[in-house]
């Protein structure tokens, strides 16, 4: 099936098997390696990539459903002196190890900040009819689709809390 999706700001058109994962198009068929295929059943968050801004596991959905989206990989969010904050912030707080989970750790981050900031409460949200406040639990709470084999958590909080600031 031919589908046309804006892939870090350029429109691709691919003529793909309908089975294909949005993971495998984007790893396999544009070469876009930074999204990681951890486990390829929706239980680790390596393959996160941003859909019109929203964070999805891209192992888990059909690439086909995404005819006329806006897809943003790793690669997207910025690059060489261009880092995006988050992607600055992994580094210089270190947040990783193996660097295996972290394209999705930081896409997921990218969107959660997001989310947070348009009022959506998380299961560690106590009053939910207040604002968002990020604290650390909140945080670990939002990422907690996000697996870390080498369990770099410390430094992926205080990155994302670098970014997000302190809660007020
Ligand atoms: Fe998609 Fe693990 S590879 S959630
Ligand atoms: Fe190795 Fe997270 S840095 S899995």
């Amino acid at each position: 099936m031919k589908t046309t999706m804006t892939v870090n700001g350029e429109a691709r058109t691919l003529d793909l098997d309908p089975r294909t994962s949005l993971l495998d198009a984007l790893r396999e068929h544009l070469n876009l390696k930074g999204s990681k295929k951890g486990c390829d059943h929706g239980q680790c968050g390596a393959c996160t990539v941003l859909v019109n801004g929203a964070r999805i596991n891209a192992c888990l959905s059909l690439a086909v459903m995404h005819d006329g989206d806006a897809v943003t990989t790793i690669e997207g969010l910025g690059s060489g002196e261009n880092l995006h904050p988050m992607q600055a912030a992994f580094l210089e707080h270190d947040a990783f190890q193996c660097g295996y989970c972290t394209p999705g750790q930081i896409c997921s981050a990218v969107a959660m900040l997001a989310e947070a900031e348009a009022g959506a409460a998380s299961h560690a949200t106590a009053d939910l009819t207040a604002p968002v406040v990020l604290t650390d639990d909140e945080i670990r709470e939002r990422l907690s689709g996000n697996i870390c084999r080498c369990s770099a958590y410390p430094q992926i909080l205080a990155a994302v809390r670098a970014v997000a600031g302190e809660p007020a």
